[in-house]
């Protein structure tokens, strides 16, 4: 039997070994949990095996994910959240505690392949007010040295995930080859380049230049992506010609690290990725075109301008899945990141072996996953009295993502009844269709059938037994404000 087993087995690794090696070199992704149904964890991980994704970097160390994990073959990036960061800095025993919970528990053959582990998350941002500008380094340093202690020092390296506005090029002279560390922070900054280096670990740099387009109005579109169809960015500094943000973003970091006497430091990627809704410029059509110009370039070109023959170590997506809860402080958008859909549908075609845009190249959709009964909420047609509406959407988006009914959203544009349909039934399916949750005092009626339009979905949520965690209060205040402001399009207008 055991022969047979192995036989049978022998054609399926052929396959995935072919699969590995037609991907682009060192490609991951970000496995975020922030919804209120997340996918199974092992749908999670046949969904990352299907599609020959070989990487993998999370936000937090969690059971569910590292047992899933567990035997896959896939590389991880274990994490540390920026709120434990204070505890691990001030107390070298309660790092070691973590590692061995966390790392230690699962690093045995057979288990978990854990290649880095991720101290904080952007901690730097200046949305944090320099909250974790003191802890970030001592984190690093007790985590690694309790990695080292641990034996593991070798195989498992300590990196702390960056924003790419850590550095900047000063106005004068905004090109690459001038990029140095913000200067509030350039000592630190120093000091963790320095400390990564004893211990041959990366730095870790999160870009996007879905931002630079998204902050800037004056940011020329083509520049965004990898079409050669940008205002070329001539750097008399290193006599390279920029045509795409990204390599010019990165070669800033490079001569940062130069800089800082550390030019040839093994660099990786954190985060990059292009949002599919929650803003004009967040749509299908411009993900598929800035996705297949990244992986294109992936695959040929290795390094950067500045360093064209040193390999990017690794470059993870942002991110898998769609996830509902995350903060939309930064922008509607937020919540729209994945790849695939919040069910592991795939969103656009996208070939992650980079061989350009090859006609329909898919992902390899998620399999086994459980949807709730194809039902929707929405607005009663018989309801009377409207005088509550206003109230009521308020109250169903404060607890469910609305994101998709704003300006250049997907949903946008519907009339008012519209508008309530679609919150009631984001209030619905959040609430995994309670009946109660469909009523709002006789407004709202479950149907059968689905109040869809061609562009806009109202969506079926999936079946989880996870328990989902409650929204952060940051997210209920910024679609509080948000439907604040839609409540008083909609009282005008009925
Ligand atoms: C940072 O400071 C601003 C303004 O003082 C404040 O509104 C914000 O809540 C602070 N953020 C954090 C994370 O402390
Ligand atoms: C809506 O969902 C269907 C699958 O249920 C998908 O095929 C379609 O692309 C989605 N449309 C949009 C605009 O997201
Ligand atoms: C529907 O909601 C969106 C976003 O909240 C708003 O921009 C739009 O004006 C609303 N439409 C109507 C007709 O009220």
């Amino acid at each position: 039997m055991a022969s047979l087993g192995r036989v049978a087995l022998l054609p399926v690794v052929v396959v995935a070994m072919a699969a590995a090696a037609a991907m682009v070199e060192g490609l991951g992704v970000n496995w975020g949990t922030q919804a209120s149904h997340p996918l199974p964890a092992k749908v999670v991980v046949q969904l990352l095996r299907d599609n020959g994704i070989k990487k993998v970097k999370l936000f937090e160390t969690n059971l569910d994910a590292m047992s899933a994990l567990a035997g896959s073959g896939i590389e991880v990036m274990a994490a540390i959240p920026n709120n434990m960061l204070h505890d691990m800095a001030a107390d070298p025993k309660a790092a070691r505690d973590w590692v061995k919970r966390n790392v230690k528990r699962f690093d045995f053959d057979g288990g978990v392949i854990i290649k880095y582990v991720a101290v904080g998350n952007e901690p730097f941002l200046e949305a944090y007010n320099g909250s974790f500008i003191k802890a970030t380094l001592p984190a690093l340093e007790n985590i690694q040295n309790a990695l080292n202690d641990a034996g593991a020092g070798d195989r498992i390296k300590a990196t702390v995930p960056l924003n790419a506005d850590v550095y900047n090029s000063p106005a004068k002279n905004p090109v690459p080859s001038a990029g140095r560390f913000r200067s509030d922070i350039s000592g630190v900054m120093t000091d963790i380049v320095k400390f990564l280096a004893k211990n041959k670990a990366p730095f870790t740099v999160n870009i996007y230049p879905f931002l630079s387009l998204y902050l800037s109005d004056d940011f020329p579109l083509d520049f965004a992506f990898f079409d050669d169809g940008g205002p070329p960015v001539h750097d008399g500094g290193n006599g390279v010609t920029y045509t795409n943000v990204f390599d010019a973003n990165f070669d800033t970091l490079v001569a940062a690290l130069r800089a800082a006497g550390h030019g040839d430091m093994p660099v990786i990627v954190g985060e990059v990725g292009w949002p599919t809704d929650g803003d004009r410029r967040a749509t299908a059509a411009l993900a598929e075109r800035f996705y297949g110009g990244l992986l294109k370039r992936l695959a040929t070109t290795h390094g950067s301008p500045a360093r064209p023959g040193q390999r990017i170590e690794a470059v993870y997506l942002f991110g898998l899945v769609d996830e509902d809860r995350k903060s939309v402080a930064p922008g509607s958008f937020e919540r729209h990141w994945g790849i695939f859909r919040y069910d592991g549908q795939p969103k656009y075609g996208m070939d992650l072996a980079g061989q350009g845009r090859r006609a329909n190249a898919r992902l390899v959709p998620a399999k086994g996953v459980e949807y709730l009964s194809r039902t929707w909420c929405a607005l009663n047609p018989k309801a009377g009295d409207l005088g509550k509406l206003g109230e009521k959407i308020d109250y169903a988006c404060s607890n469910a993502d609305c994101t998709t009914l704003g300006y250049g959203s997907t949903c946008n544009g519907m009339d008012a009844r519209g508008n309530a349909s679609y919150a009631f039934n984001a209030y619905y399916q959040t609430q995994s269709q309670k009946d109660e949750a469909c009523d709002f005092q006789g407004l709202a009626l479950p149907t059968q059938t689905d109040p869809s339009t061609h562009a806009c979905n109202f969506t079926i949520q999936i079946a989880t037994s996870a328990a989902a965690p409650a929204p952060e209060p940051g997210v209920v205040v910024a679609a509080l404000l948000m439907l604040a402001l839609a409540q008083l399009v909609l009282l005008s207008s009925c």
